[in-house]
């Protein structure tokens, strides 16, 4: 295994374990369903027969005999206890709430974040249990996970060994035939990959910088022949966009002396869908009371402050420019950089090279991008 301690992978020696209870193969045609989940902080991307998925990594957690209500994307039963995923998690209450990026929850909750998955964008299990009338729905799968440490590997095996859960009045129990780890942001450097070959680019050597919600990280790949191998991939954990949000709720009310309340989930909000104006200021939205409020400046000294006093950002930021003035190509990726503001104050802070590139949709290229 070639796995190092930040997760990074040697990615054509990826792991691929068959599990111990793995069914003897039957002479079906039928090649077995792949899905891809990615279990970020902020949100658990899915991949599976060419559909994408995606919800908040939240989950709530009913104790026993707790009445659930069925026919609710992403609510479950596991055994007597119930769970809800994502948006279900919010509009539901009681019970434990549990956040993806804290207390190891995205190794100890993995087998939820699959259930999850499954559940949020239901067709897949539908199309399944119209085919059994009556008891267990079996589903063999094939899974792959991004971003999780193979150093892990007994837990990983231990939590995708027997999922079995309620859903919809329908029991169903999930046969994991094979499974792969891939580093975090993989599906990006295959899109990466792809953008150089068909641009006619020979480079020996690519990055990706990935803007997700709890981490900032950039990978160096490799490019030669096959599959991009990743190598000391460099991640600040609490840079992402949580950390942009902080630096903006910090520099948002300076000035105001309206007695206006700036609620950290409104700034959210107005963070993410701030814009660039024509001449190059930024705008961001705040709804307060019956009025809005354009606070784009102060979402500008945000950035400014997050870049400045978070030092792995400075030293991530100083060591991509480096690797430009290198004339390697650095390809943008995470949620992060589907916000336009951000995405031009860090290619302004980069100097506007040419040589960095945003990926198309990067909210969800990390995992779509694998094909
Ligand atoms: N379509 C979008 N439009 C605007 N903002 C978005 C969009 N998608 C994601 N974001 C923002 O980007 C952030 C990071 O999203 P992403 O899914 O990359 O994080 P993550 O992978 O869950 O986190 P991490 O990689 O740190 O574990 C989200 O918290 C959200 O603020
Ligand atoms: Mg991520």
């Amino acid at each position: 295994m070639s796995q190092t301690l930040n997760g990074t992978a040697n990615a054509q020696t990826t792991d691929t374990t068959a599990l111990k209870n793995t069914k003897p193969k039957t002479t079906r045609k039928l090649k077995t369903p792949e899905l891809f989940i990615d279990g970020g902080s902020s949100h658990t991307k899915s991949y599976l027969e060419k559909i994408a998925g995606s919800y908040q990594s939240i989950c709530r957690e009913f104790p026993k005999g707790h009445d659930i209500p069925t026919g609710y994307l992403g609510v479950f039963q596991i055994g007597d206890k119930g769970y809800a995923v994502g948006e279900s998690a919010l509009s539901l209450s009681g019970g434990k709430l549990h956040e993806g990026y804290s207390d190891d929850n995205k190794i100890k909750l993995l087998a939820i974040w699959i259930i999850g998955a499954l559940t949020t964008h239901p067709n897949f299990l539908f199309k399944k249990a119209k085919k059994v009338k009556l008891g267990v729905v079996e589903i063999d799968l094939k899974l792959s996970l991004l971003s999780l440490s193979s150093h892990r590997k007994k837990e990983i095996e231990k939590a995708i060994n027997n999922i079995q859960f309620t859903f919809d009045d329908r029991e169903f129990k999930i046969n994991i035939t094979e499974y792969k780890l891939y580093p975090e942001g993989y599906g990006a450097a295959c899109a990466a990959k792809r953008w150089l070959k068909s641009n006619d680019h020979k480079d020996a050597k690519f990055h990706v910088l990935d803007l997700g919600g709890g981490t900032f990280t950039h990978t160096p790949y490799s490019n030669l022949n096959g599959v991009p191998r990743a190598s000391n991939q460099k991640s600040v954990s609490g840079a992402g966009v949580m950390a942009i949000t902080e630096f903006f709720a910090n520099e948002a009310p300076k000035g105001d002396t309206g007695g206006n309340i700036y609620h950290f989930s409104r700034l959210k909000e107005a963070l993410e869908t701030s814009t660039i104006n024509e001449d190059g200021t930024y705008s961001s939205v705040v709804i307060f009371g019956d009025g809005e409020t354009d606070i784009g400046d102060r979402l500008h000294s945000g950035l400014e402050a997050w870049a400045r006093e978070i030092v792995g950002v400075r030293e991530l930021l100083r060591d991509i420019r480096q690797v430009l003035r290198k004339n390697e190509r650095v390809f943008l990726t995470g949620g992060g950089f589907s916000v336009p503001t951000i995405q031009t104050f860090i290619a302004n802070y980069l100097g506007n090279s040419e040589n960095v590139i945003l990926l198309d949709t990067p909210e969800s290229i990390n995992i779509t991008g694998i094909k």
